[in-house]
């Protein structure tokens, strides 16, 4: 897809590929004989979730959930609603939380204090992607897949206002100054 938005590759499609297999046989080791519920934070995590769970090779369930994290597009406030809930409880489930990405880490923060106290056997994080720079809060994240620089990524479910989900790569959104000096270039090389 040519987009100007669509910056520097971050992590290519191969590279996802492998390392997403890599966390399926890790989960696989680790979650043997506790049919693990996996849940789904949407919209985000869809992508990474069903290519994960396909590398799974116990028995484990799938559930979503829905939350709204208020802020502007690119930055989260802390405050999070839920717009969707599970469908089933958690009591005494080994729960696995699987997130697109954790930037400031505030709404993983409302999920683990909100399933936590549902009683589950035991509750754990799978994120794609972690952006060290912006943590603000200390959270136990037990699977990544690959640490990002501080920019805003876009692509294998991450979005920009709903737009990017269906690249097969994760890129950096292009910064501000790169996309006004990109037409200027192009127009003196044209002229
Ligand atoms: P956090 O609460 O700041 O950790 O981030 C919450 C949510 O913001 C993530 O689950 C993503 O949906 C979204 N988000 C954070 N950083 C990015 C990004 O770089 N690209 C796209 N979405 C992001
Ligand atoms: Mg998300």
């Amino acid at each position: 897809m040519r987009d100007p938005n669509i910056g520097e590759i971050l992590v290519q499609a191969d590279e996802l590929a492998h390392r997403v297999r890599e966390l399926g046989a890790e989960i696989s080791r680790d979650y043997g004989g506790r049919n693990p519920l996996l849940i789904g934070v949407l919209k985000g995590a869809v992508f990474f979730l069903s290519d994960l769970m396909r590398e799974i090779e116990i028995p484990c369930e799938v559930d979503f959930m829905a939350v709204a994290s208020y802020g502007s597009a690119t930055d989260a406030s802390g405050v999070v609603r839920i717009l969707k809930d599970l469908d089933r409880p958690v009591a005494e489930r080994h729960v696995l939380i699987v997130e697109d990405i954790v930037d400031s880490g505030l709404t993983l923060q409302y999920l683990l204090r909100n399933l936590g106290a549902r009683d589950p056997a035991s509750l754990e994080v799978c994120a794609l992607l972690t952006k060290p720079a912006r943590r603000k809060v200390d959270l136990p994240t037990r699977y990544v897949g690959f640490e990002i620089p501080d920019r805003f990524a876009i692509g294998y479910g991450l979005d920009l206002g709903e737009r990017y989900r269906n690249l097969p790569y994760v890129a950096a959104l292009t910064e501000r100054d790169e996309l006004s000096a990109g037409p200027a270039h192009t127009a003196s090389r044209a002229g």
